[in-house]
């Protein structure tokens, strides 16, 4: 609104001076007119920089509302409660469906999302399986994500029904997680798909955030995609076909008199991940708002479309995590070229998973950095002012609106003073979703024709039906059906609306019979597989913008208490009479407050450091496991510390030492 009303504003602004100018040409020499017109100059370039203020303050106010993430989807539902209505999930998180007829299409909806304080809504997303480009650093350049091979195991055999029962043993071994005799790691690859969103500089030509070969933005530029949203947003309806978005512009600079617009833009690419990820490893979320309505268990709400995941391992409390472990391998837009470092304020930025003091390539995505004079001790510090979820990545793209600061000093002998300048560029990211890749998206035993974009005949009557005239003749992007239909029993899961395949189609094979087959693209869960279940391959993990509000915490520790009140019953206020059981007395510590020795060294001088132990962290140490975590600040620095449990809290490992470099002793004390 905000917004609205400084462009507003500015076109008033624009219009009273061209009229100014006219008036120039008509001599009245007892008014100043150049003094006016000076004047002039200067109070719009005082309006123009107020409206830069008032960006950032909207901003600072979502920002402080929540984190960054989904904020909500679009409604179709109500009833006699709020939560009969969507939330960021309702049938699905973030609108998940399925295009499995698609190579490389991944289904999703239209989103509303914040990132880094930016409120923005998208078209209908139905994102491509694309990654940033391997060899390029042109902007936005992007490479296929290859799919993972077929098992020679598999294709060996010389039937059809031999290589249908070796393939399901296959996904058995994949959803056992046991890789003993079948190594499926090699065939089941988790790619990590994301949301990245910049101030982009061309704020003239539209362009199209990222492809998708089901929606494209209906505009001709971005001005017209503003007024058509303008429009949609005034009337409240909807574009049918859900082609538009709302990506906000800004004025970053004002230089001269004349401001500098930069739009808002996103796109959503994946990431195929160097290591395998334990399927143990994501821990369903319990959105209530969307498991009461549905009237699910935990179990069928996690074997649901609308089921979201927590990615974390089996030390789920360190402070450095296998989320920060899996972002880190992703760049920004330089592409994986990426070598970046940054020294704003000639502080250089070192690498948080390290130990040692590695510099950061800020040109891959990361939210923890220490910061810290070269040869003095470091703090560890986080991305934003409280955004759990802000992930940040430098770039060199002259496309990415550039900021720049100055810092000046004043020498205390000379009196003199030098400043220096910096401009940098950055963009954000979300993670969205883990979809596992199959060997389903090449296995074609029986040998069909696939046919590359533009070059499969078009042809009316065919249409996947199951005789010669009707059956589709090959595959191509949009017909990736090459499945053997006797690898699934029973109709695809849970459909959707949006969802787009078909369950069994006729298809020619090179020697013109019909093959029956199914779709071999990507899906939120497989039909079921014989002997092995319903198998999900998508799993969203894609943090919530009102997760990061203190309401929303505040919700998150209620539940909990809720959901498991014999655990919890030492904390009630009045406690619950649970099963005729009076235990009641032994409250679990939730979070164990720790502090260091004090410090031996001088300089830095005598300190101590704060550490704080989440419940679930004090079971894994006590149970022989160990953590790496953060040390409070003090005297301007934190450590690294590797914790265990030697009959007291130990300190094992200290800034990759053996001991800390300022001495704290290796016992660790409680605080009451
Ligand atoms: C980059 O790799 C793609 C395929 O991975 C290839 O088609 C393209 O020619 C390569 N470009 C350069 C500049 O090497
Ligand atoms: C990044 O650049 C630095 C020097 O600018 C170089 O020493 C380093 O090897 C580069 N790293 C990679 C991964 O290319
Ligand atoms: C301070 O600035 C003056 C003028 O720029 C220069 O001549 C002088 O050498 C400077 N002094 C120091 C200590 O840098
Ligand atoms: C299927 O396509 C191939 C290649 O275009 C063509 O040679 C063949 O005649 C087609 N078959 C039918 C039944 O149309
Ligand atoms: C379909 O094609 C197959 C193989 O060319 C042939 O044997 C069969 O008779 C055909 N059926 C019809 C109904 O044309
Ligand atoms: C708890 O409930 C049981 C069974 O209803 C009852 O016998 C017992 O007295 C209750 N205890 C307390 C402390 O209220
Ligand atoms: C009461 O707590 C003790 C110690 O935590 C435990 O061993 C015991 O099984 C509990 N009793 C009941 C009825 O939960």
């Amino acid at each position: 609104m905000i917004r609205y009303a400084s462009f507003a504003l500015l076109v008033l602004i624009g219009y009273a001076y061209g009229n100014v100018r006219h008036t120039t040409t008509t001599p009245f020499p007892h008014v100043d007119l150049q003094g006016r017109i000076d004047n002039f100059h200067v109070r719009m370039e005082q309006i123009m920089r107020q409206m830069m203020m008032q960006q950032l303050y909207v901003e600072e106010r979502i920002r402080s509302d929540g984190q960054s993430g989904v904020k909500q989807i679009r409604q179709y539902h109500d009833g006699t409660r709020p939560y009969y209505s969507e939330t960021h999930t309702y049938k699905g998180v973030c609108s998940i469906h399925n295009h499995a007829n698609y190579d490389r299409t991944v289904g999703m909806g239209e989103v509303n999302m914040v990132i880094n304080g930016v409120d923005f809504r998208t078209r209908h997303n139905d994102y491509k399986l694309r990654m940033p480009s391997t060899n390029s650093s042109m902007f936005q350049a992007m490479t296929d994500i290859p799919f993972p091979g077929v098992p020679p195991e598999v294709t060996a055999k010389k039937t059809l029904v031999e290589q249908v029962a070796e393939m399901r043993e296959w996904f058995r071994a994949w959803n056992d997680q046991d890789h003993s005799t079948r190594d499926y790691r090699k065939y089941f690859k988790p790619v990590l798909c994301y949301m990245e969103a910049a101030w982009t500089m061309d704020t003239e030509h539209f362009s199209e955030p990222f492809s998708s070969d089901r929606h494209a933005i209906d505009a001709t530029s971005w001005l017209d995609l503003q007024e058509k949203v303008r429009f949609t947003s005034y009337s409240g309806s909807k574009n049918v076909n859900e082609n538009f978005a709302y990506l906000p512009t800004a004025i970053m600079e004002v230089v001269n008199g004349t401001p500098e617009f930069a739009q808002w833009n996103y796109r959503i690419l994946c990431h195929p991940l160097k290591k395998n990820i334990p399927l143990k490893y994501f821990h369903v979320v319990d959105d209530l708002s969307s498991r009461l309505p549905h009237g699910e268990t935990m179990r069928e709400f996690s074997e649901s479309r609308s089921g979201r995941f927590s990615l974390y391992d089996e030390d789920g409390g360190k402070t450095y995590s296998l989320m920060d472990d899996l972002m880190s391998e992703i760049p920004g837009k330089d592409n994986y070229q990426a070598n970046l470092t940054e020294d704003v304020f000639g502080e250089l930025l070192y690498d948080a998973s390290k130990t040692d003091d590695t510099p950061l390539n800020t040109g891959y995505y990361h939210r923890w950095y220490k910061v810290g004079k070269s040869g003095s001790p470091k703090e560890v510090a986080h991305r934003g002012f409280s955004d759990r979820n802000l992930w940040v990545a430098q770039t060199t793209q002259p496309r990415v609106a550039p900021m720049s600061v100055d810092q000046c000093t004043l020498d205390p002998v000379s009196q003199n003073k030098t400043c220096q300048s910096w401009t940098r560029r950055y963009t954000y990211a979300v993670p969205l979703e883990v979809i596992y890749l199959s060997p389903l998206y090449s296995w074609n035993p029986h040998d069909l024709e696939f046919w590359p974009r533009g070059s499969q005949a078009f042809e009316i009557q065919r249409v996947g039906g199951k005789t010669n005239d009707t059956a589709y003749n090959g595959t191509g992007f949009k017909t990736f059906y090459h499945t053997p239909v006797e690898f699934f029993t029973g109709k695809e899961v849970a459909r959707d609306p949006a969802d787009t395949t078909k369950s069994g189609v006729g298809m020619l094979d090179k020697h013109g019979k019909v093959q029956l087959v199914g779709a071999s693209g990507t899906r939120i869960f497989l039909p079921n597989i014989p002997g092995v279940g319903t198998l999900r391959m998508r799993y969203p993990i894609v943090p919530v913008h009102g997760e990061g509000s203190g309401v929303w915490k505040e919700l998150d520790a209620l539940k909990d208490m809720v959901m498991d009140m014999e655990k919890y019953k030492g904390l009630f206020e009045n406690p619950p009479n649970l099963s005729g059981s009076s235990n009641v007395t032994d409250s679990a510590e939730m979070t164990l407050h720790l502090r260091t020795g004090v410090a031996t060294k001088n300089p830095p001088g005598p300190h101590v450091h704060d550490v704080f132990l989440s419940h679930d962290v004090q079971d894994t140490l006590k149970s022989g496991g160990h953590t790496r975590i953060f040390t409070g600040e003090a005297l301007g620095h934190t450590h690294q510390l590797l914790i265990g449990y030697r009959n007291t809290y130990t300190i094992m490992q200290c800034d990759g030492s053996q001991v800390c470099w300022d001495g704290h002793p290796s016992t660790l004390y409680p605080v009451d």
